[in-house]
């Protein structure tokens, strides 16, 4: 079913396109304007902020929390019943050191807090606790779709495989331009999105 979209589009191939060109669009202005910076690192109101940022001319419910149960593969993320109490619990987790880090954003992951764009702007959110915390962020680029993918499934089970691909492909570089929008679009590849090069929108 196609999500109900402010574009009034009815066509998921064309609510695609759209959403991909104009939340690159966005994630573009949020590194160039520095707006970035203002974001609040590790907490929900912080991932929401970014939601809301890179998809609020598509979407209602952009950083808003979901109002249905999703599931994705085997795996049901956070009951809506349980869902404010983990995000609340997920903002006081520690950010001390990588696994750490790590560990917060698997159970973010689990939260799955959004109806849609949960992956992308979880992504944007890891490398601001990371760029904060340890001075490096991940080059993505750097990151192999499939094993990611395997990962992250994995992750909710055991989190070994995700810090350590993870781990391999931390970067100092962490206001280098071309990491980050090249993070992006690699990002966007992860989920199926690869109409649109951020640098030519
Ligand atoms: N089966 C799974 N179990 C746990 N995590 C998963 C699973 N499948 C995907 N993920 C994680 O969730 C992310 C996004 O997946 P999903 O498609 O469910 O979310 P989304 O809200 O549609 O986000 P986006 O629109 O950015 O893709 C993936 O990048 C991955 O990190
Ligand atoms: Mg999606």
């Amino acid at each position: 079913m196609i999500l109900p979209n402010k574009l009034n589009i009815t066509n998921q191939l064309e609510l695609n396109k759209a959403e991909e060109k104009i939340s690159k669009q966005k994630a573009k202005k949020l590194f160039e304007s520095g707006e970035i910076d203002q974001i609040d690192v590790g907490t929900f109101n912080g991932l929401s902020q970014i939601h809301a940022y890179l998809f609020c001319d598509i979407y209602d419910f952009a950083g808003k929390l979901r109002d249905v149960n999703i599931a994705k593969g085997n795996f049901r993320f956070a009951s809506l019943m349980y869902l404010e109490q983990s995000l609340q619990n997920i903002d006081k987790m520690p950010q001390r050191n990588f696994n750490e880090i790590i560990e917060k954003y698997v159970e973010m992951n689990i939260a799955h807090p959004f109806r849609e764009g949960n992956g992308r702007a979880t992504r944007i959110w890891l490398d601001l606790i990371l760029k904060k915390e340890l001075h490096q962020v991940i080059d993505w680029n750097a990151v192999d779709k499939e094993d990611y993918l395997m990962a992250m499934e994995r992750s909710t089970v055991k989190d070994i495989e995700i810090k350590h691909l993870l781990n391999k492909a931390l970067t100092n570089k962490i206001n280098d331009r071309e990491i980050f929008m090249k993070g992006i679009d690699i990002s966007y590849y992860f989920e199926g999105y690869s109409e649109f090069r951020i640098e030519d929108l």
